[in-house]
């Protein structure tokens, strides 16, 4: 089946599908984000997602392309031309086209792109075995609450991690405490069994995995605590994991050049895949 896109009010072939240069994303970066997993055609947490992308576009004075309930029925519309079960929608919106000028342009429509792939998950064995990863400065700007297309510095980071061949960066401030990874939040499981992770506010981007394991570990009666950590208790940690839309619960065993607890997937972050892969199988029936 073909590959189709939504641009601006139209489905079109995805290698036909294009924006104009004048388009301000393009030009400053100025626009949004969401990337919503979908099982069996529906969506994981949609309502979330849909949720944090009206907050995203709120913070930057983005008005909304359409409203809603349209949006829902543009999303299932592409699920549906897209002929695909499981697999990744991306939606993005921007201040929308004008002439450069960094003020914001008036009287302009914001611009509404989607597109559908093909599901971004681990393979088997990083579920089983864990990932390492490298600790990394983080550069980014004061604003990492909000959803925006301007990730520069995330894939900078991420790249270095792929030149060290090495899954995901943590995100570090000057004193070292760990924000959170270049495209994932992180936790740690504290010797005497509790989950650690940075509190949502401005210095991470409060991801919907996140929130959802929270409310699942709380529930299971793990003991949680929002909070920062720093690179030093990170090593010390039991068990540590990163969390995304597309990589779901993913084992951390290796920090920089430590070992995490044993250097195997700990019992906590087992029972934390196994929640959310429940959860996952209650809302879509994958
Ligand atoms: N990224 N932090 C950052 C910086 C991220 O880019 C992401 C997700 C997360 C996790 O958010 P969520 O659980 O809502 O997916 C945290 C997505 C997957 C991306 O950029 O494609």
């Amino acid at each position: 089946m073909a590959r189709i896109a939504y641009v601006n009010g139209r489905y079109i072939d995805h290698a036909y599908a294009n924006v104009h240069i004048e388009d301000r994303g393009y030009q400053f970066s100025d626009g949004i984000y969401e990337y919503i997993a979908f099982y069996n055609k529906k969506l994981l947490d949609g309502d979330l997602h849909f949720k944090r992308l009206e907050r995203s576009l709120k913070e930057l004075q983005i008005l909304e392309p359409v409203n809603a309930g349209a949006l829902k029925v543009i999303v299932r519309e592409l699920i549906e031309r897209n002929g695909r079960e499981d697999g990744g929608l991306y939606i993005q919106v921007t201040r929308g086209v004008a002439k450069r000028d960094h003020v914001f342009p008036k009287n302009v429509r914001p611009a509404l792109v989607m597109t559908i792939c093909g599901a971004k998950t681990p393979k088997a064995h990083e579920f089983t075995d864990g990932v390492k990863v490298i600790s990394q400065p983080d550069n980014r700007w004061a604003r990492r609450d909000i959803k925006s297309v301007s990730l520069l510095a995330n894939i900078l980071a991420k790249q270095e991690a792929g030149n060290q061949k090495v899954r995901e960066s943590l995100l570090l401030e000057k004193d070292g405490t760990v924000n959170e990874g270049s495209a994932s939040n992180v936790f740690i499981v504290t010797p005497s069994g509790t989950l650690v992770t940075h509190q949502a506010d401005e210095d991470i981007l409060g991801g919907i995995t996140r929130d959802v394991l929270l409310k699942l570990a709380k529930k299971a009666g793990i003991k949680t605590e929002e909070r920062a950590f720093n690179i030093i208790e990170a090593k010390d940690a039991a068990e540590a994991f990163i969390t995304s839309t597309s990589i779901n619960v993913l084992p951390v065993v290796k920090i920089d050049d430590r070992l995490v607890g044993k250097g195997s997937v700990g019992a906590v972050t087992k029972k934390m895949q196994e929640l959310y892969n429940a959860h996952i199988y209650k809302q879509t029936g994958k």
